[in-house]
């Protein structure tokens, strides 16, 4: 099928069945009328009131991925802390109704989700009720005012609420979608400006197609340009002027997405494939010579702090990105990193351009003009390789006694509390990996994703 007529398709697959809507739309209003009846027990305050927003608000969630934001409303009157501690009150009251557990996770201040014991969660959040931006006090406030403005648009352009869905359901696909800090891509707010902005997918990514990081100012102002300089791209937050709606996005997140405008404007058929990506299927032999052609070495944290998922995985990429300059310190090269958890333990591989040491290395010392460089130079004088001078500085080319990498990353990793690491090659753990992990590292040792298998 061809583009424009495979996205009806497309819509039809991420667009929820009517079957759950209902579903949700019962469980919604059940955990509304709880909510607020917990509210009336616990806090006796008619102004305090619980609302829904975000996508399920707004209709733009996608279908299998309902996640309900119910945002419990203050006055000023109350402190940020009072509230939590009230939320959280209700939340256990209410999830003891609901046969539901109580997870407590943090943005800019706790919030609360229930998980039910189907899985499906409701996310319980503290804020103020507010009216405008400039009454905002903490970042959650501004959502009422999201939910606000896009009332507005989308009942005006109803049309786009799939071309919302679709934008999200590409996003997913190129793994770029979310704001969190492990992601560091596109949040689903953002998502529904941007497409509101240029007016459906089609236009906002043949712009995309003509973006440079650092500059891209949505809407383009003299205002934006002066506030949020050198961000990777900037979009002004339709009900907040001085909020860049797109912080969150790291240069690697958006010149993906700056990519496929590319690909997209080239050839327009790209999208069917992107938002309904083939299959991948690996065989143990495919993988295993895949995995014989490259040096892969793989650390799995058999002990690791405790803390949530998310700041796991980015406490993980910064792991991984300062024990590989450590590597390279200590004479490897490491191509890429990439972050994982295998059989629930997280993980790290290191992908080496080669695992075997530079046979010698530089030792720098002090500046010529330092009192230490005659000492260094005494000390070195006798050697085989005689001190030499570079770029004002005395050093000296020393050999080294290669080691197994092995060893040396251990060394790397050893500086971070609370981990302990089990090193392997990828390639001797690999026949024991349940057959799930076989796509995923497959994927990864070769770069392969859905939007690479899509070119042609
Ligand atoms: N929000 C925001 N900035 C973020 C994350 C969230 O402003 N980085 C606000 C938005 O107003 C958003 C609401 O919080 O509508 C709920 O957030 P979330 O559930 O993460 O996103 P949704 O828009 O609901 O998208 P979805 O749940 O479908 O991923
Ligand atoms: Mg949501």
């Amino acid at each position: 099928m061809s583009y424009p007529e495979c996205l009806e398709k497309v819509v039809k697959q991420i667009e929820p069945s009517p079957e759950e809507r209902e579903k949700i739309g019962q469980l919604a209003d059940k955990v509304w009328v709880l909510v607020q009846q917990s509210i009336g027990e616990i806090i006796g305050d008619e102004t305090v009131k619980a609302e829904y927003h975000g996508s399920y608000r707004h209709d733009t969630w996608l279908r299998g991925k309902a996640d309900l934001d119910l945002f419990v409303l203050f006055s000023k009157r109350y402190a940020l802390e009072e509230m939590s501690q009230l939320v959280k009150k209700v939340a256990h009251s209410v999830a003891e109704n609901l046969n539901a557990y109580v997870e407590e996770r943090y943005a800019s201040h706790p919030y609360y989700t229930l998980v039910l014991p189907d899985g499906q969660e409701v996310e319980l959040v503290p804020a103020y009720r507010v009216s405008s931006s400039q009454e905002v006090t903490t970042p959650v406030d501004r959502t009422q005012l999201h939910t606000e403005y896009l009332e507005r648009v989308l009942s005006e352009k109803p049309r786009l609420k799939a071309e919302i869905r679709l934008f999200k359901k590409l996003l997913m696909n190129l793994d770029i979608y979310g704001a969190e800090q492990s992601v560091h891509g596109f949040s689903g707010y953002l998502a529904e400006i941007l497409v509101t902005y240029f007016g459906g997918l089609e236009n906002l990514l043949l712009a995309a197609a003509n973006w440079r990081p650092g500059r891209i100012f949505i809407p383009p102002s003299p205002e934006a340009r002066k506030l949020f300089q050198g961000q990777p791209i900037v979009v002004i937050d339709p009900v907040d002027h001085k909020r860049n709606a797109a912080a969150s996005v790291s240069q690697e997140a958006l010149s993906k997405l700056i990519l496929i405008g590319k690909l997209f404007s080239e050839n327009k058929d790209i999208m069917c494939c992107l938002l309904d990506p083939p299959n991948l299927r690996v065989t143990l032999e495919e993988l295993v010579s895949v995995l014989n052609s490259y040096d892969v070495l793989v650390a799995m944290a058999a002990k690791y702090p405790k803390l949530p998922e998310d700041a796991l995985l980015a406490k993980l990429q910064r792991i991984a990105r300062k024990s590989s300059s450590a590597m390279e310190s200590y004479g490897f090269r490491v191509l890429r990193t990439h972050v994982t958890k295998i059989n629930g333990s997280p993980a790290i591989l290191f992908f080496f351009e080669h695992m075997v040491q530079s046979p010698i290395y530089l030792h720098m010392g002090p500046p010529v003009w330092h009192p230490n460089s005659v000492e260094f130079v005494k000390k070195w004088a006798s050697r085989h390789l005689a001190p030499i001078i570079i770029e004002g500085r005395v050093a000296v080319l020393r050999k080294r006694i290669p080691l197994d990498p092995r060893d040396y990353l251990l060394k790397a990793l050893k500086s971070y509390p609370g981990f302990s690491w089990e090193i392997n090659k990828l390639r001797d753990i690999v026949s024991y990996l349940p057959q799930e992990y076989y796509v995923e590292v497959y994927r990864w040792v070769t770069g392969v994703e859905n939007w690479t298998m899509c070119i042609q």
